[in-house]
């Protein structure tokens, strides 16, 4: 069928008929797929398998120093651990801290830290101000949303264009409201949408000029390395950049193994200038005597340098990409041409963005839910959980077997078709 703009009442309500019946089949059916959450499949947690076995016995838990990695100590991350990943981010060692498993978590603590002890440029604590307001470039992703909230951050929508924030609503609000402390950037790759932040705009954001001078950009380097093609986008190192501007403070980077071996036991980073640094591990110094050394360890042995975790990145992509051309080739056949979704196609990353019809992406994960296909929350992307068109949806291809998948997106695309009929079908009525 042709665009549904352009088809008759009559055609509409025969394809509607058509699409119930396949959808009541989807409803009999006790098939539970899921597509909520950009997890690792197996397939690609079994990638890593070497570094279960790479620490065995005592000898082997000392780091090159001869220090034992079993102890307490090291707050920031042992030597060769932070020597891999400072090349993997393009800083240098003393730019880094190395965490837990979880960079989320240290975006958290980071937030957390500026309420309860301010930034090296704040008067006070934020907790203290009487308002603090993030920048949120939507759609985006749902934790960082999240994070705000439950800390009563005010946050701001700002629209995602093809190469990144509109960096013309950034720098006026930046500039002008000293209440704006901060702002949630995925520079590559971008939860959900894929986009990769061109050169301009990463200039643009070292060249912002905050009222407030405590003002912080949260470059949430999350799918650095994440490429699924030979095709490889870079992006400009913001640190780099904001040292040339004069703004060396005014980024934490940060980023995490979760994707590159396990995201419940991997390695965590947060780089940034070395006075944000100091600054950082003098509150954390009271938070935790050292981080999980052996984990580091393993993840040095089993890679070395980044060449090799390259290597390990084109095997996650070869998993990946049929999983990702799936999706895309089942939502060409269903939907395109038919005028009532677009997608996105991205380079790397782990989701998809579909916007559907204004008014549809809840009524659509609604079908999908009964239709036995969790997908996340339609809203989910934007601030509060409150997408204003009711339009965006976030499909992640990772976790499901191709099979899966599969039968996942005919049961999507049937719901999406559905939605957009009966909406087509109350527009005609309501201008008859
Ligand atoms: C943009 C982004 N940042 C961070 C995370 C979570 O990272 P981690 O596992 O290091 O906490 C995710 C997970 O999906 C993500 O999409």
């Amino acid at each position: 069928m042709e665009n549904y703009a352009k088809v008759g009442k009559t055609e509409l309500l025969a394809e509607l008929h058509e699409l119930n019946s396949r959808y009541e089949s989807y409803k009999a059916s006790t098939v539970r797929l899921d597509m909520t959450r950009g997890k690792p499949g197996a397939d690609q947690l079994e990638l890593s398998e070497k570094m279960l076995g790479i620490i065995q016995k005592n000898e082997d838990c000392f780091d090159e120093n001869g220090f034992d990695c079993r102890n307490y100590g090291l707050l920031d991350g042992i030597p060769e651990a932070k020597k891999l990943f400072a090349e993997v981010l393009g800083v240098q060692p003393e730019q880094l801290i190395l965490g837990g498993n979880s960079s989320l978590n240290m975006m958290y603590d980071t937030v957390a830290r500026a309420f309860c002890f301010g930034n090296l440029q704040s008067e006070r604590p934020w907790g203290q101000e009487p308002r603090i307001k993030f920048l949120c470039p939507a759609p985006g992703y749902d934790r960082h949303f999240a994070i705000c909230e439950q800390f009563g951050i005010e946050m701001i929508t700002v629209p995602m264009l093809e190469d990144g924030p509109d960096m013309d609503v950034v720098e006026r609000l930046v500039s002008t409201d000293e209440a704006v402390k901060g702002i949630w950037c995925v520079p590559k790759y971008s939860n959900p949408t894929g986009t990769v932040y061109s050169d301009e705009v990463v200039r643009r954001f070292a060249a912002l000029n905050p009222k407030a001078k405590d003002f912080r950009i949260f470059w949430d380097n999350a799918y650095l390395v994440h490429d699924l093609y030979d095709e490889q986008p870079q992006i400009l190192n913001i640190l780099e950049e904001c040292a040339k501007t004069g703004r060396p403070d005014m980024v934490y980077m940060f980023s995490s193994t979760s994707k590159i071996t396990y995201p419940g036991s991997g390695v965590a980073m947060l780089a940034s200038s070395v006075d944000n640094i100091a600054h950082i591990k003098e509150k954390m110094f009271v938070q935790t005597i050292g981080p999980d050394k052996l984990n580091q360890l393993r993840h040095v042995r089993m890679f070395q340098n980044k060449e090799s975790l390259m290597l390990q990145m084109k095997k996650h992509a070869d998993i990946l990409r049929p999983k990702f051309q799936t999706v895309l080739r089942i939502l060409e056949r269903d939907l395109g041409g038919r005028g009532i979704a677009n997608w996105s196609n991205p380079l790397g990353g782990y989701f998809i963005s579909v916007d559907v019809l204004p008014g549809c992406a809840k009524r659509i994960c609604a079908l999908c839910s009964d239709a036995g296909v969790a997908l996340t929350a339609a809203g989910a992307t934007f601030p509060y959980g409150r997408d204003p068109l009711d339009s965006n949806i976030r499909l992640a291809p990772s976790y499901p077997p191709i099979g899966e998948l599969e039968e996942a997106m005919e049961r999507f695309t049937v719901c999406v078709r559905i939605a957009a009929v009966e909406k087509l079908l109350k527009e005609r009525k309501a201008s008859a």
